[in-house]
């Protein structure tokens, strides 16, 4: 994550004038300073470390400020639009629903909740089946593994309620609301064990050299773990602090481990689903359907929307009004949904993604080979990429040139989120599916240039 905050005094950079990027102020923009202070004095201080630009408006994939600044945007926001900023779909669908003066339905169904479900139940490959929608990411991956321990009790009892999880895995930041909650008729079905989380190595190659499913087994056993009190399995396809998909042959292992101990084999596609990594789900390129999937981010084209889908067995554990949530299926969400759904079919835009994707792999390449030995290690898939700043050729997470890289990013017309993952060390380049050629070359340009000069 964020290691520090950037500096709210105004530098002179050199301004920049191109068909997709314009840097006409100092930057940050001096105007905007009292705004970014009274926020850092009123927000706590994890919302800290965001790049200091005001986002005004976006199109396509570029961002605006409201000083005359425009950035080529390679975060997505953060691996949320998707479809691009600014979809005349997604504004007339939020507009639309917003004049028939539907804004909220919790408890009553919808017509546009039926649409919306309908579209997303018929992407869902087999067994999948079901589809719930909810209003983040957390809320879905925590609404899997609660799933996962029902499950767990029903098939094996309440010994059967551990989950493993991988090392470096980020799957949202509730602190397992329903356990913190004091109605003791949420939590009583738990018995009097509250459940254990197990970490296993991520294949990755990189941290975890051997990738081998053997690892996985392995490190159960030595951790004293019965794998038949496992109740789930919860990963992402490729770790949201990197771009490292899952090996194919492990994700199959694991599928053939997880049936063989009766283990619900959850994935979190939150970063991964709806097209990013050139299919509709990131699993889609390991040969294995899991049995609940975590959805969010770029879903809906931007709206707090998330979803699980789920097999039939899974999501009809619970009864009518026992798994619900007050934003479930908002009817302007499932509107803007829906339309995200439509363009990315539409524009084929899986398509844009294949084509673009050696453009990305090629580029991260590049920047790394210019970082002299400072980016450890770089991953892509699709239109997500990850360069990793490690200490001397070790895997020690090095965040300052991560950080540098960002903060003059910015400043040349390329937006960055902070670095993320293992000691905020990488640095995320996911843009808008919607990128074309000529910017996402011209981006990825003015990375290598910053990595040459030095960061
Ligand atoms: C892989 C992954 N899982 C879960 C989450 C949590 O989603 P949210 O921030 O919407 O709660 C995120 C968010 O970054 C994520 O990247």
């Amino acid at each position: 994550m964020a290691t520090k905050e950037f500096p709210l005094v105004p530098e002179d950079v050199p301004q920049v004038k191109t068909k997709y990027r314009t840097i006409c102020t100092k930057i940050p923009v001096p105007e905007s300073i009292e705004l970014l202070k009274r926020l850092r004095e009123l927000e706590p201080r994890s919302m800290g470390g965001q790049p200091p630009v005001i986002w005004h408006h976006g199109e396509g994939f570029t961002i605006s400020d409201a000083y005359g600044n425009t950035w080529i945007d390679f975060s997505s926001g953060v691996l949320v639009t998707s479809s691009g900023h600014g979809r005349e779909e997604i504004v007339k669908a939020i507009t639309d629903m917003a004049k028939q003066r539907l804004y909220h339905a919790y408890c009553f169904p919808t017509e546009i909740r039926l649409r919306w479900v309908e579209k997303l139940t018929s992407i869902l490959p087999a067994p999948l089946k079901r589809v719930f929608l909810l209003t983040t990411g957390s809320e879905a991956t925590e609404c899997c593994i609660k799933l996962a321990r029902t499950w767990g009790m029903k098939v094996g009892g309440k010994e059967k309620n551990i989950i493993v999880s991988f090392d470096n895995a980020f799957h949202g930041r509730t602190m397992g609301a329903q356990l913190a909650g004091g109605i003791p008729a949420l939590k009583n079905w738990l018995g009097d064990t509250n459940g254990k989380f197990v970490q296993v190595p991520f294949p990755d190659g990189f941290r975890q050299k051997d990738t081998s499913f053997e690892v996985f087994e392995k490190t159960l056993k030595e951790k004293g773990v019965n794998p038949d009190n496992v109740c789930g399995v919860i990963s992402e396809t490729f770790q949201g602090c990197n771009a490292t998909i899952m090996p194919p042959e492990y994700a199959q292992a694991l599928r053939k481990w997880c049936d063989e101990h009766k283990a619900v084999l959850i994935f979190d596609e939150i970063q991964a689903g709806f097209g990013r990594t050139g299919k509709w789900f990131g699993f889609q390129h390991l040969d294995v359907v899991p049995d609940l999937v975590a959805c969010g981010k770029g879903i809906a084209g931007g709206m707090p929307v998330s979803a699980v889908l789920g097999t039939e067995e899974l999501m009809n554990l619970y009864g009518p009004g026992e798994m619900t949530s007050t934003h479930s299926a908002n009817p302007v969400c499932s509107a803007a949904g829906l339309a995200n759904l439509e363009v990315l079919e539409k524009e084929n835009l899986f398509d844009n993604v294949n084509r673009l994707a050696p453009v990305l792999s090629e580029g991260c390449r590049r920047i790394a080979e210019a970082s002299g030995g400072k980016i450890g290690h770089w991953d892509s898939i699709g239109l997500v990429g990850a360069l990793q700043f490690t200490k001397n050729g070790t895997t020690e997470p090095d965040p300052e040139p991560a950080w540098e890289l960002v903060r003059r990013a910015v400043q040349r017309g390329v937006m960055l989120f902070a670095p993320v993952g293992v000691g905020g060390c990488a640095v995320k380049i996911n843009p808008p599916l919607v990128i074309n050629e000529e910017g996402l070359r011209e981006g990825l340009e003015v990375l290598e240039q910053i990595v040459a000069e030095g960061v």
